[in-house]
């Protein structure tokens, strides 16, 4: 069997890896990859989805699975269905729930879903007025897609204003802040929780921790994600059937039979969850459409059923038989960033503010074979040494029976490794 990857990040190299796992997979493709990639996969230059539909047309591929939203936003889901090709993701319409934030707050709270009190801008004078008025720290959202990057967590009234000013007059994020969605800032424990559906049936995977702010401490902007680790020490079963009563089942269904779309693929809830007392409310922060990044890299090593059984029941509407085997086992992510580095015209600050790509990285080799090496942003230059390429560079995923032995490993793996302006956090798993 032939199977296409789209993505070019340390969670498509997770979804590669696990699709050569397969016995039933001969061949995997990945459109674009890197360079780090091209050590587990064959990688493609496609750039369009076009492109990839005809290469897979070419190619005969048997399934593709998407990683990012950007390709599944531009439909990539319904070109390839249009030409009879097997793809996992939700349709462009679908694919709205990730790339609107404010039109999938209004949606959770039409079909009774949790969500922070909240409310919706298209101009800037009138957000800020709402900051002032409701005098509470907030968040603020730029409705569009922004690499994870779009929310902006405010503790005063200023620093809401300044928010409200950088998304919707700077436009930092491009159009993404025509609009903005403005949130109570809740507090409890985020958790980001993962479903395979067909549409119809739900299942639950694992969930994990994911840790998005660049520095120690949940502080410093917000990132794509500098670490993570599974499972999650507040799911229990109670709360995985309180997630799916409450969150994951109406809004599939609801999708379905109040908007009229049909979601299949990932669902990936973004949760805050509260403590009320007599019950844990899980609110939803935010729902994206694809696997996390890093959640990923340590769900699918934790994922001992085939994923293409999975995919395949997907496919044909048949997901209410399977049942994922999970090991048990802890495993952790740690993400090594180009952190600040002094250019010759002053300091690059560091991802996730600006960056710079190109220094070799030592010590890859040295890496204990136990550990899954994950490539976000690598390539190998003209003399076949690992350079950067990206914000995030690579990610050391490890094993351990306990949370603390995981995390022992993944510091002294990432300890070997070295390359100008290296950063990571100093705490992921630190409970
Ligand atoms: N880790 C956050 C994301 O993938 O959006």
């Amino acid at each position: 069997m032939k199977v296409l990857v789209i993505g070019s990040g340390g969670r498509d190299h997770s979804i590669a890896w696990k699709f050569t796992r397969s016995p039933r997979v001969g061949k995997v493709f990945v459109a674009h990859g890197n360079g780090g990639i091209a050590r587990t996969a064959t990688c493609v230059n496609l750039k369009t989805i076009e492109e990839m539909a005809d290469f897979a047309e070419r190619e005969r591929i048997d399934l593709t699975f998407v990683g990012p939203e950007k390709p599944l936003s531009s439909g990539i889901v319904d070109l390839f269905e249009g030409r009879g090709l097997n793809i996992i993701g939700p349709s462009q319409r679908a694919s709205r729930l990730e790339s609107s934030k404010c039109d999938t707050k209004v949606m959770l709270r039409e079909l009774g879903i949790p969500v922070p009190e909240f409310a919706v801008f298209s101009e800037p004078e009138p957000a800020r007025r709402y900051v002032r008025q409701v005098g509470h720290p907030v968040v603020v959202k730029a409705d569009g897609l922004a690499a994870g990057k779009g929310s902006l967590v405010c503790s005063t009234v200023d620093e809401g204003e300044k928010a409200v000013h950088e998304i919707m007059e700077q436009r930092v994020f491009g159009d993404a802040g025509n609009r903005v969605d403005i949130e109570k800032r809740l507090y409890g424990r985020e958790l980001s929780f993962f479903c395979f559906t067909d549409g119809t049936s739900i299942v639950p995977m694992v969930a994990a921790q994911d840790y998005k702010r660049a520095r120690d401490n949940d502080e410093g902007k917000n990132t794509g994600g500098m670490g993570s680790y599974s499972p999650h020490p507040w799911l229990d079963e109670h709360l995985v059937g309180t997630i799916m009563t409450r969150v994951a089942e109406p809004l599939i269904r609801g999708v379905r039979e109040k908007y009229g779309f049909v979601y299949r693929g990932i669902l990936y809830l973004g949760l805050m969850l509260v403590d009320e007392g007599s019950e844990i409310v899980p609110y939803v922060l935010e729902i994206n459409i694809r696997l996390g990044d890093p959640e990923a890299q340590v769900i699918l090593p934790r994922l001992e059923t085939d994923l293409v059984d999975i995919c395949e029941a997907i496919l044909t509407g048949r997901l209410q038989d399977i049942q994922p085997v999970w090991d048990p086992r802890f495993r952790l992510c740690l993400i090594a960033t180009s952190g600040p580095v002094k250019g010759k015209k002053g300091w690059y600050k560091g991802y996730p503010e600006r960056y710079r790509i190109g220094a070799p990285i030592d010590g890859l080799e040295l890496i204990d074979p136990g550990c899954l090496v994950f490539h976000s942003g690598t390539d190998l230059d003209g003399d076949g040494r690992w350079i950067t390429t990206g914000g995030r560079v690579l990610c050391i995923v490890s094993t351990g029976d306990t949370l603390a032995a995981a995390r022992e490993i993944a510091y002294t793996e990432m300890g070997k490794i070295s390359f100008e302006g290296l950063y990571y956090r100093s705490d992921i798993g630190k409970e």
